[in-house]
């Protein structure tokens, strides 16, 4: 298996990031954690962090003249400890704030024909993208959910779909189980698309201008 040197970004709970964590103690062969960070100084992902010995970054969005000058100057600052770690891979794990083509683009991967960076987002995409999507599904009222594990593009939730899990919702589900629900698929579909990533099962297609992932053995 190939050895995927990975990177973590998070702004609240790391429910996520913390299931990455301890996949990567588990299979320390396979999966090297070589950054945690956040943007948010009160989040709860630097506690699980330490929980694993590992440090979480803390790095602010700071305030500049225009939004478009703090975007470039927080994502240079992310990238650089991203490259002086030797990154290959960032995984997206409740990161609230959208990344920029620039910071995608250094990501890219020709065999993929995506960028190596990861998200998961808590409905069957293309339904219910962007924020709150748990309760957006919830308040819509559907019968079935779902998580989708995709790569990310410059878009909002757009990106080529990698894999997606479902979730029933039950008639008497309060929003709080619903969502428990949820986050056990999302658990369990980061840890698969990892693995499949390390065993180089996973590429990209390209047809009708749109990237496809094809995954080996499926
Ligand atoms: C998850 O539901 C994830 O799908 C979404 O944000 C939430 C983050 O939860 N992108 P956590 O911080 O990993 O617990």
């Amino acid at each position: 298996m190939k050895r995927l040197k990975i990177a973590i970004l998070a702004s609240g709970n790391g429910s996520n990031a913390e299931n990455i964590l301890k996949l990567a103690a588990e299979h320390p062969e396979w999966l090297d954690v070589r950054a945690v960070i956040t943007d948010n100084p009160g989040a709860y992902v630097i506690e699980r962090s330490q929980k694993f010995k590992a440090e979480c970054l803390v790095i602010p969005f700071e305030k500049k003249a225009t939004i478009e000058e703090g975007k470039n100057a927080h994502e240079s600052r992310i990238l650089g400890v991203l490259r002086e770690r030797g990154v290959e891979w960032v995984c997206l794990a409740g990161y609230q704030r959208i990344l920029s083509h620039k910071f995608i683009e250094e990501f890219y991967d020709l065999n993929l024909i995506a960028s190596r960076v990861i998200n998961i987002h808590p409905s069957l995409l293309p339904s219910f993208r962007g924020k709150d999507a748990y309760t957006q599904a919830y308040d819509f009222g559907v019968k079935l959910s779902g998580v989708t594990l995709h790569f990310v593009d410059s878009g909002v939730d757009t990106g080529p779909i990698f894999l997606q899990g479902h979730f029933e919702r039950f008639e008497n589900d309060t929003p709080e189980q619903f969502v428990a629900r949820g986050l056990e698929v999302e658990y369990r579909l980061y840890r698969r698309g990892l693995e499949l990533l390390a065993r180089e099962k996973v590429r990209g297609v390209r047809t009708q201008n749109r990237t496809y992932i094809s995954i080996q053995g499926e």
